[in-house]
């Protein structure tokens, strides 16, 4: 059975690494999937696969952090698709680790639009269309938004102001049908946790993935696989949660990954067919 026959979802930050997990898998579990991305990430590719491989996806390549394009996000999707089911709040950026006395004002500014101000403008602009579905809000918070996040200390904040601003969605928009809970990723296989890619010291990277108990990183179809069953009917229960597909990092004391055998530290094989997992908003350019 398909678990999200006839549903259509907004996917923001939905080209790159968990965004174009949740987007395959999607659209594999019968949604209609807008992609929406910032103009130059992969957004059409994606959406191009989505049709080959015989789905349905519709993209839109603008910053969903400025109202006038999260009000347009909504209303494509109604002229598009007639309705709007599920809100996946997931685009957010991480430009640089730096500890908070030497930190840049700029790279503050930055986060706080696309993590905080883009997560208030689609969830605004989209709550009316659910309540008329009685849909749901998914969103990307992080194990850094219970712990804090040391080198990116403003970082743990927006997730932190995630948390708790989608917990206050669910207990309010319950009476209208709507449901919102948040996924709590830890460390993923995104161009975010690799020194190559991403602000993240080779010195960090080992720490994270000591740090987790399971011994490695998540991938993104790990956290796409939660998100799904939170978007889907059979979460109907399920609201104000936070879900943390964090390899058990939130709970764990010390390096304890490094007990972890290489071969149970392997990741499991993706069954999504994912290229850009390793492009995402890294950088302040
Ligand atoms: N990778 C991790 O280890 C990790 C851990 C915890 C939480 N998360 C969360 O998961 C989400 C996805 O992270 P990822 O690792 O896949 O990163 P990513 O950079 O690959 O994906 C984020 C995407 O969001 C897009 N985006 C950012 N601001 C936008 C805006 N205003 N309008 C439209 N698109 C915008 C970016 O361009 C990028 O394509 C983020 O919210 C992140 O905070 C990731």
């Amino acid at each position: 059975m398909l678990r999200l026959k006839g549903k259509v979802a907004i996917v923001t930050g939905g080209a790159t690494g968990i965004g174009e997990a949740i987007c395959k898998k999607f659209a594999r579990e019968g949604a209609t999937v807008i992609v929406n991305g910032m103009p130059g990430d992969p957004v059409k590719e994606v959406v191009e696969n989505i049709l080959q491989m015989g789905g349905q996806a519709y993209g839109y390549s603008e910053d969903i952090s400025e109202a006038k394009y999260a009000k347009e996000c909504v209303k494509l999707t109604i002229k598009k698709c007639g309705k709007l089911d599920i809100l996946i709040n997931n685009a957010g950026v991480f430009p640089i680790m730096k500890q908070t006395h030497d930190f840049a004002d700029e790279a503050f500014y930055y986060m706080l639009r696309n993590n905080v101000v883009s997560m208030y403008m689609m969830t605004k602009y989209a709550l009316p269309e659910l309540q008329k579905t009685r849909g749901c809000i998914v969103a990307a918070g992080s194990e850094s938004g219970t712990l804090g996040l040391p080198f990116n200390t403003t970082y743990g904040g927006t997730k932190g102001f995630i948390h708790a601003f989608i917990k206050g969605v669910a207990v309010e928009q319950a009476k209208y049908g709507v449901r919102a809970n948040i996924v709590a990723p830890g460390p993923i296989d995104t161009a975010w946790t690799h020194d190559e890619t991403g602000p993240m010291s080779v010195k960090q990277e080992k720490m994270f993935i000591s740090a987790t108990p399971l011994g490695r990183r998540g991938t993104p179809e790990e956290v796409a696989n939660v998100y799904l069953f939170l978007a889907s009917d059979e979460a109907s229960y399920v609201t104000g949660g936070l879900y943390e597909v964090d390899g058990g990092i939130t709970l764990s004391k010390g390096p304890v990954g490094l007990e972890v055998p290489g071969k149970l530290a392997k990741e499991p094989e993706s069954t999504l067919d994912l290229e850009h997992t390793m492009e995402g908003a890294t950088s302040l350019e």
